[in-house]
């Protein structure tokens, strides 16, 4: 940790994966187990930070010193952030968020019909939060950065994510069926909106964590 560096400002972090209801028992979901949000929301707590955690669907135990704030869907994750957002020095989405949510939801349990070959399940786009943030700033010189878990050309996707995101730093992380969701450790490359790229290696999802932080403390209105 770098100290008390990130005293008097306040940072949201959303973390865990969302659930996008089908009916009253089945949802859409991911592997995100919240982990590294939880490491990133500990991490500012540490380096004195008043912190908003919106949590997803994460079995994750409280972080001491962080106002927890509990979500299921894309849509009620959006409505969290967005609120706690209006007075944050910092806003970071480490939340793996459903890009598309069922079209409909049934009221009552979906039943399977003799014979019959399912529905086919029709989906739409949920609100892209990050996006959103990064285009209309609720506060002048405000910090977005966001993550991006890519399969392969991991920089390529990386840099394009970026811009069509619009926020200040992008944390891409090479993901497989075994690295990343839910592990101890992460390895990632963090792309600045300047051009900037910083390779964290292999490590303690903290230590990913302390290096975002550096990265958005030295974008403050006024750093350097
Ligand atoms: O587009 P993709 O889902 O790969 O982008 C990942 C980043 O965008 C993450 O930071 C995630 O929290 C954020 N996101 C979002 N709203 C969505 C989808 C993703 O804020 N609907």
């Amino acid at each position: 940790g770098a100290g008390p560096d990130l005293a008097g400002r306040h940072v949201v972090v959303s973390a865990g994966g969302t659930r996008e209801p089908l009916d009253p028992v089945r949802f859409l979901g991911n592997r995100s187990s919240g982990k590294q949000g939880y490491a990133l929301a500990r991490t500012a707590a540490a380096r004195g930070a008043r912190v908003t955690l919106v949590s997803a669907n994460s079995a994750l135990p409280k972080p001491a010193g962080v106002d927890l704030v509990h979500v299921g869907s894309a849509r009620e994750l959006h409505e969290a952030v967005t609120e706690a957002a209006a007075d944050a020095d910092a806003v970071v989405m480490a939340a793996a968020v459903a890009d598309f949510r069922p079209a409909s939801y049934a009221g009552g349990k979906i039943k399977k019909k003799d014979g019959q070959d399912p529905e086919p399940l029709a989906l739409v786009r949920n609100p892209d939060i990050l996006a959103g943030l990064s285009a209309d700033r609720p506060r002048a010189g405000q910090v977005v950065a966001g993550f991006a878990a890519e399969t392969d050309d991991v920089l390529a996707h990386g840099r394009a994510k970026l811009a069509a995101k619009g926020c200040d730093l992008l944390v891409v992380n090479e993901v497989g069926e075994s690295k990343t969701f839910g592990a101890e450790e992460n390895e990632a490359v963090v792309l600045g909106a300047d051009g900037s790229e910083t390779a964290v290696p292999h490590g303690p999802k903290e230590a990913l964590a302390e290096t975002v932080w550096d990265l958005i403390a030295q974008r403050f209105p006024g750093q350097g």
